[in-house]
């Protein structure tokens, strides 16, 4: 029997690469539901190829326009408590959750309290409720397989180990686009520089955050809850040739590592049929394509983002919040060329130095003190590090 899968976010960079192993698999999964928000070319594409049962719209003026037409397969839906009720309603096997942004907390959320499996993109919605999803994914025993390339390494690596084994978790970087720039040059790091990952081909928030490392100081995050290790046993390694996808060193001393082609098919395939491993689409990997390997230390004076990462994740989940609704903010404001670079970690950090916001106990809380924090922290880059 094929499994049934909703998939939100399937306009962006991780929707798309998963509806390309859908194709390949459509003896094993049945695309039931999917959500978009303001791609609307591309949601058409999916709804006249795919035929799904559920198409949602997060965005209104998305779906004000897409009402006007009639698709006989497919019912158009407006919000994301849409999606969150086919999630609860319509036998759902996986939900893979691609939404970019605290804005997928509340799909993460319905899907640890009503499927089986969750396969997780949306790194953000562990950083900011990391402790409440694994709880209730625990107590609802829906397995969270991680996409993200690391985590998913890190979840092979550790196949059939228990996590008081690991000495430590290597998370690896690619260091992105300014791994070799001088700080002294870091001021004169303009959008287009910052938008070209030299690896990776993703959505424009992550490929910010990557050229900060931010992007790895998230993951830090999102490794704790994963795994649930202290963040003294999670390192970052620099790795610009992005083939070790991550490793674990043991408390023997063995590591285990995750090697595969750039491409992030791969984790997502994974994520959808482990524990079998299946033909894939993106099998031609030429390991000496690459002739040598680095392995880097970080340097978390050029990228404050990371050390603000681990600071806020030692700090716990309301230092989380704030460390991703401003992040979030900051780089709203670069990508709309208000900011500078370099005032990405400045904003970070002045809203974890002058919250006095109180912690957060539930997701319905989580939300509004993430929206709060986010647009205070776009009023002050404004006001601040406009130029
Ligand atoms: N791309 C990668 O290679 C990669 C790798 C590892 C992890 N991730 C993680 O996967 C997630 C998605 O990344 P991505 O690169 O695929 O991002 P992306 O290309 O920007 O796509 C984001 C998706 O989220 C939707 N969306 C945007 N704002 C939304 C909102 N407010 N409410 C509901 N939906 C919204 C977008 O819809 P529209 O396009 O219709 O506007 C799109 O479908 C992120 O958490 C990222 O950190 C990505």
């Amino acid at each position: 029997m094929k499994q049934r899968l909703f998939l939100a976010g399937a306009t962006g960079s991780i929707g798309q690469s998963a509806l390309d192993i859908l194709r390949n698999m459509s003896d094993k999964f049945q695309l039931v539901g999917f959500s978009a928000h303001r791609n609307l070319l591309i949601a058409k594409k999916i709804i006249n190829e795919f035929k799904p049962e559920f198409a949602i719209f997060t965005h209104e003026e998305t779906y004000k326009q897409i009402k006007r037409e009639k698709y006989s397969d497919t019912k158009l839906l407006f919000g994301i408590k849409e999606a969150c009720k086919i999630i609860q309603n319509e036998n759902i096997d996986i939900v893979l959750n691609s939404i970019v942004g605290g804005a997928g907390l509340i799909i993460t959320h319905y899907a640890v309290e009503n499927v089986k499996r969750l396969a997780l993109a949306n790194k953000e919605s562990l950083v900011i409720a990391g402790d409440i999803i694994i709880k209730k994914a625990k107590e609802n025993e829906c397995e969270i397989l991680p996409v993200d390339s690391e985590h998913n390494a890190v979840f092979q690596a550790l196949s059939g180990e228990t996590n008081e084994k690991i000495r430590k978790i290597w998370l690896t970087a690619s260091g992105g686009p300014f791994l070799h720039t001088k700080k002294e040059d870091f001021c004169k790091i303009t959008l287009s520089q910052a938008l070209k990952h030299p690896n990776w081909d993703m959505g424009s928030k992550i490929t910010i955050d990557s050229a900060t490392m931010m992007n790895k100081g998230l993951e830090v995050i999102e490794a704790h809850h994963l795994f649930e290790v202290g963040y003294e046993k999670i390192y970052v390694v620099i790795h610009p040739e992005s083939v070790i996808h991550s490793m674990v060193e043991f408390v023997d001393g063995n590591f285990i590592a995750q090697l595969g082609k750039t491409d992030m098919r791969g984790p997502i395939q994974y994520s959808l049929t482990y524990p079998e491993r299946e033909r894939s689409v993106n099998h031609d990997f030429d390991l000496f394509e690459i002739s040598k390997y680095h392995l880097i230390r970080p340097d978390f004076e050029r990228f404050p983002c990371l050390l603000l990462a681990y600071k806020a994740g030692r700090s716990g989940l309301l230092s989380c919040n704030i460390l991703n609704a401003a992040n979030e903010a900051a780089v709203y404001l670069f990508l709309n060329k208000k900011i500078h670079f370099t005032s990405i970690p400045k904003i970070v950090s002045d809203m974890l130095e002058k919250s006095d916001l109180r912690c957060p106990t539930n997701i319905d809380e989580i939300i509004a003190i993430h929206d709060e924090i986010k647009k205070k922290a776009i009023e002050h880059g404004e006001k601040e590090y406009s130029w």
